[in-house]
């Protein structure tokens, strides 16, 4: 909301889709996802901040009127969490709800009517980003509820990424940019291809509310969770990225395959999603179950992506004129997952297996003849 924060979609972890509040949700997780950012090169492909889920806190207030850190889960507390986080050069995020209590059946307490007690409690606590969900809200208007958390924030004088998780149920596309810097569109997703693609097509059809600092959130990443092929996880990636989604990962890294930390941790892709020019890339055609989405990116490349959404292997073209670039003698064509150079006079197309997808960077160069012709990218991809 105008503040600077969040120029370009927030990046990190939530424990969410991993564990949900199972006791595998605890200290160590945290701390441990914490050194795998910095070990495993996540930290500098951009992820940024771990945050907490539902379930960190005792289900009653203490004397004070405070929040209470679960004892079993976070023995030393939920400071000395947020500094060890920092200690690593990272950014750290909580949870609540803007109602009297927390979606979890245990009925932990919300933040309706403690607004300004429970900002102050995770300012104490450096908070850097607070997620804050829609459940038991009494009815009480939304923009009221969220709106009342914006300025609480504010008066704690920290910067705090605000993340509206209000479901898209009162259209927060319409005034969120003013409230918090990310707004659910959508429900909750699940680890599955379908919850995935039915998500991803509500949040696309909303491209137009999205830019730096104010973006349309389908909920966290999937990918690594083992509901979905590599393949559908490739293209949950890549259309979070090119419809610049916050990338939070979700899944527990302590014991993610070599080809999740492939999935997200391919820079190439992540710089589609990061782009400074901040705009959520859209589909210049979609017709039965073919997307052409097309992202321009500031230096002049337009990201492409070719997404097959159906049950047949597909080959899937688009041109350089179709994807808006200017007349040229051939374009360089990047391919984002073999990461290869490719030219090409015009056509961009791939082959691509059921639920699959590629993604390039495109652009008119001159040094263009250079690279190999691009004859039947993505056919590498099945
Ligand atoms: C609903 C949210 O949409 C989810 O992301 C998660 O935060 C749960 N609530 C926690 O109870």
């Amino acid at each position: 909301p105008g503040d600077g924060l969040a120029l370009t979609p927030p990046m990190g972890f939530n424990n969410w889709n991993s564990t949900h509040c199972r006791a595998e949700f605890n200290e160590a997780m945290v701390k441990g996802i914490a050194d795998i950012f910095v070990s495993k090169g996540l930290k500098d492909a951009g992820y940024q901040y771990v945050n907490l889920d539902d379930c960190w806190a005792l289900p009653q207030r203490g004397p004070d009127g405070n929040l209470v850190p679960d004892p079993v889960r976070f023995p030393n507390g939920i400071k000395a969490v947020a500094d060890y986080v920092h200690s690593k050069g990272l950014k750290f995020g909580i949870y609540t709800s803007a109602g009297t209590k927390t979606c979890n059946e245990n009925g932990f307490p919300g933040a309706l009517g403690f607004e300004q007690k429970d900002a102050d409690l995770f300012a104490s606590y450096g908070v850097d980003y607070l997620k804050y969900d829609n459940c038991n809200n009494q009815g009480v208007d939304a923009k009221l509820r969220y709106t009342t958390m914006r300025d609480a924030l504010r008066r704690t004088g920290r910067p705090i990424v605000y993340s509206l998780c209000e479901w898209g149920e009162n259209q927060p596309w319409l005034w969120g940019k003013d409230v918090g810097h990310l707004w659910r569109t959508t429900g909750d997703i699940t680890d599955t291809y379908n919850s995935m693609l039915g998500i991803a097509k509500t949040n696309w059809a909303l491209a137009d509310y999205a830019g730096p600092g104010h973006w349309n959130d389908p909920d966290m990443l999937e990918v690594g969770n083992g509901g979905m092929t590599d393949t559908e996880y490739r293209s949950h990636f890549g259309l979070w990225a090119i419809m610049a989604a916050p990338l939070l990962i979700g899944s527990d890294l302590r014991t993610a395959t070599p080809e999740t930390f492939e999935i997200l941790g391919n820079r190439e892709v992540i710089a589609v999603d990061q782009d400074p020019l901040g705009i959520q890339g859209r589909p210049i055609r979609s017709a039965g179950g073919i997307h052409v989405f097309v992202k321009p990116l500031k230096n002049g490349d337009k990201a492409v992506l070719l997404f097959n959404e159906g049950e047949k292997t597909e080959r899937v073209t688009t041109t350089a004129a179709e994807i808006g670039l200017p007349q040229a003698t051939g374009y360089k064509l990047r391919d984002l997952w073999a990461h290869t150079d490719r030219h090409t006079a015009g056509t961009i197309a791939a082959t691509l297996p059921p639920h699959g997808s590629a993604m390039f960077r495109v652009n008119a160069d001159r040094g263009w003849a250079k690279y190999p012709p691009a004859v039947d990218i993505g056919a590498a991809l099945q």
